[in-house]
């Protein structure tokens, strides 16, 4: 690949989009190498990924505008939806991603955030939706995912005015989990990781699923997801060793990693 890779520490998998020079902007190209990057996963040796940008000075700056410049509708609804296929597959991935956003992260780079997980920052990050200065909408969920996280006032003013905000207004308004200073944030990101993959692989799963499904339907039925994935947990080995090692009061023990098993 050439502007994707792809590195395992441990149970935690690190995608770095690698464009630095056109500051990570999402082609094409860099599109369809993240899709097969995520294809490549290999679910059963890895617990969390890091989503990141090559360099200092951006995370991903938006989808290409030199490659967008000559779109026709149709090919621009094309583009949107090579996007939007793509984060979704990010988004409702088996497993936790985090994006340690260390720098610029604007339109699609906002946007790419946003289909992860959990948001952490470096203090020089800057996110927005500049795409009204551009003479578009966001084209990558920005639209959508905005204002499910911060709430429609604020993504409206946001999308809006295209106006760009630093990382402590990011964090004030719940975009960003935490904020770091740069050279501290893939070190945290690595530590949040590897707190998630010390916990049972299938439980966590679980929860992705119930919260991203859940969060689409009613209460009603939202429960019922719950239940049924809540239910799931007690056919694994997971579910038997934790709870026995808490009722045996084995600390050592409780501290072990709990090997994965496939259901
Ligand atoms: N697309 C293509 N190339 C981009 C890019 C983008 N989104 N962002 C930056 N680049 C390129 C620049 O063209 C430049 O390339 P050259 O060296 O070949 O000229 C290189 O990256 C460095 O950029 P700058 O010289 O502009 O760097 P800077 O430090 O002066 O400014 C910046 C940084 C403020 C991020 C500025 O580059 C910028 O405003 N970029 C565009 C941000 C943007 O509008 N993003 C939204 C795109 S639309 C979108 O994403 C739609 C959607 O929802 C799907």
């Amino acid at each position: 690949m050439e502007f994707i890779t792809y590195e395992q520490d441990g149970f935690v998998g690190i995608i770095t989009i690698n464009r630095p020079k056109a500051l990570n902007a999402l082609n094409s190209q860099v599109l369809d190498e993240l899709d097969a990057a995520l294809d490549a996963v290999d679910l059963n040796t890895t617990r969390a990924l890091i989503l990141t940008g090559a360099g200092d000075k951006s995370f991903v700056a938006g989808a290409d505008i030199g490659e967008m410049s000559s779109l026709t509708k149709a090919e621009g609804e094309a583009f949107g939806k090579k996007g939007n296929d793509v984060f979704r597959k990010l988004e409702t991935f088996p497993l936790p991603v985090i994006a340690a956003v260390n720098g610029f992260a604007l339109g699609g780079g906002c946007e790419i955030s946003m289909s992860c997980d959990i948001r952490i920052c470096s203090e020089n990050a800057v996110f927005g939706q500049p795409e009204v200065g551009l003479g578009i909408t966001p084209g990558f969920g920005g639209t959508q995912r905005l204002a499910r996280l911060v709430g429609a006032g604020m993504a409206k003013q946001m999308i809006y005015t295209a106006r760009n905000i630093k990382a402590d207004e990011a964090y004030r308004i719940g975009l960003v989990n935490a904020v770091y200073p740069a050279e501290e944030l893939m070190t945290a990101a690595k530590k949040m990781a590897a707190g998630i993959a010390a916990q049972a692989p299938i439980a966590v799963r679980n929860c992705k699923k119930a919260i991203n499904d859940g969060l689409q339907v009613d209460m009603d039925q939202a429960i019922v997801i719950e239940e049924k994935l809540f239910g799931d947990c007690f056919e694994t080995e997971d579910q038997k060793a934790g709870m026995g090692n808490f009722l045996e009061k084995d600390k050592e023990k409780k501290l072990k990693v709990v090997p994965f098993q496939n259901k």
